[in-house]
């Protein structure tokens, strides 16, 4: 029930947070039946223009480096071992930083400066390994290249353990002005048995100096359903993080996957994992105490202080256009999602392929009216907005918002699905069922769906298939 849907979204949206059964399973689909949707569509959408249409404004780059993997990681990342100080520069970075620039070099410039990047998020990985020099040649060529606005903001994954202050203020001089700390856990014992490479003295320490040195903005991980982890440890977990004051929250829930260290120890729902309705129990513990000290669950698993939400991530969700570079990112350029090799060799082919003029993605492809429609309707039920059935219905037709209303009728009745007016205000379930029997446009009085919280958020993996099913029935 809980997993698919409450992955990191990261640069690996597409694999990470659609069942991977039902794409595949799409894609055949889409190649044999005549596509409603796409007749719909085409017939509705000359009055607005979908989000992967707008000029791209948002960067993802990879910067792959960390000490050790950690036990439950499956992200592209090359481990360094321990022999690197933050002194001595080690030339996997530096050749990786180089032909990072390359890729962005010969990667086309979908706007010319016009408008230039608002967001850039160094994602990994741990991006505060890599020396401050190459951090500003990356920024410098990203500038170059597509130009970076004066308040553009700019995040920085970092790991407790490997950065003093010294390193953070010369982040800061370099126009970093968000900081996401892993930390995870608030229990040695924990940490020791993900692998990570840090205790909780250097989580405290890294919270004081992201404070000291006037970080306004910055954001704390943590992972749910650890294994032998308990509702106290998560309770403490969660209180200490409400201590440190963060102004963003990201809270996942465990993902065992396959291949990894945790991959080959456990199985889902099995001691020493927690079973699913104890999961849950983490999830709406997450939510009640994060929301009682004033965060806003803006998205399944994102809480943020008033303001504080991350532009770069809303791209994601509100299914806008983004570049990303480096080893195992995934963009989304003119409706495609494209993920570069996970593999150093094969990326290092991909990016002299780029210069080359070896287009290594279907330029000609278009997307197809019925993924568009499961991407918008996948996304915006990860967030507090929900889906916005007048836009919906522009791009997708009356028809199709109609057919989702009637299938999403019994969780209208149960709580799990809210509906909204255009101003948010609540439309009961009677009403709702009036107007769905009345039989004109439904959308002209309800305006947005969303999933409630925590209970629909918890059903989000159900809700969101019930939808592929009547998009792609
Ligand atoms: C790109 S990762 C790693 C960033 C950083 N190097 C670190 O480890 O703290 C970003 C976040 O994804 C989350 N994450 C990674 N793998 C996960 C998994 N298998 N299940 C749940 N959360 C995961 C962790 O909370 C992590 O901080």
């Amino acid at each position: 029930m809980l997993k698919a849907t409450f992955t990191p979204i990261f640069h690996t949206i597409p694999a990470k947070s659609r069942p991977p059964s039902l794409s595949r399973r799409i894609s055949s689909a889409l190649a044999h039946t005549p596509p409603s949707v796409r007749q719909n569509a085409s017939s509705n959408s000359t009055t607005t223009h979908p989000p992967y249409k707008l000029p791209p404004t948002s960067a993802y780059v990879h910067l792959p480096f960390c000490r050790k993997r950690c036990h439950y990681c499956d992200f592209p990342i090359v481990a360094l071992g321990s022999s690197l100080t933050q002194t001595n520069e080690d030339p996997r970075i530096s050749n990786y930083i180089e032909l990072l620039c390359r890729e962005i070099k010969a990667t086309r410039s979908e706007s010319n400066h016009n408008p230039p990047l608002e967001t850039v998020f160094f994602g990994g990985g741990t991006p505060s390994l890599v020396p401050l020099k190459l951090v500003s040649s990356v920024l410098e060529t990203l500038d170059l290249k597509f130009g970076l606005c004066s308040d553009a903001e700019i995040s920085m994954e970092m790991d407790p353990g490997t950065f003093d202050a010294e390193k953070m203020k010369g982040l800061i001089e370099l126009g970093v002005n968000r900081v996401s700390l892993g930390v995870q856990a608030f229990q040695d014992e924990l940490l020791r048995s993900c692998g990570r490479a840090h205790g909780v003295e250097e989580v405290h320490e890294a919270i004081g100096i992201v404070g000291s040195c006037g970080v306004g903005n910055w954001s704390m991980d943590l992972i749910a359903s650890l294994p032998h982890q308990t509702p106290e440890m998560w309770e403490e977990s969660l209180r200490l993080t409400i201590d440190a004051r963060p102004t963003h929250v990201s809270v996942y829930d465990l993902q065992v996957e396959q291949g990894t260290k945790f991959g080959i120890l456990y199985t889902p729902g099995e001691f020493p994992l927690p079973s699913e309705t104890q999961s849950a129990e983490f999830y709406k513990m997450a939510s009640r105490m994060l929301s009682n000290a004033d965060y806003n669950h803006y998205e399944i698993s994102s809480y943020c202080k008033s303001s504080f939400e991350c532009k770069h991530n809303l791209t994601y969700w509100e299914n806008k256009p983004f570049y990303a570079f480096g080893l195992g990112s995934a963009s989304y350029l003119n409706g495609i999602r494209f993920s570069r090799p996970r593999k150093m060799k094969e990326y290092m082919h991909y990016v002299q392929n780029l210069e080359d003029g070896i287009v290594e993605h279907d330029e000609d492809y278009f997307p197809d009216a019925k993924d568009m429609a499961m991407d918008a309707v996948m996304l915006s039920f990860r967030t507090d907005k929900g889906l916005d059935l007048k836009s919906f219905k522009e791009a997708f037709g009356s028809s199709l918002v109609h057919s989702l209303c009637k299938a999403y009728g019994p969780y209208v009745d149960s709580g799990h699905v809210i509906c909204l007016d255009q101003e948010r205000k609540n439309i009961t379930a009677d009403q709702f069922f009036s107007l769905l029997s009345d039989g004109h446009e439904i959308e002209e009085t309800l305006r947005f769906i969303r999933l409630s919280d925590p209970d629909g958020f918890l059903l989000s993996n159900e809700l969101i298939s019930l939808a592929f099913r009547v998009i792609s029935p």
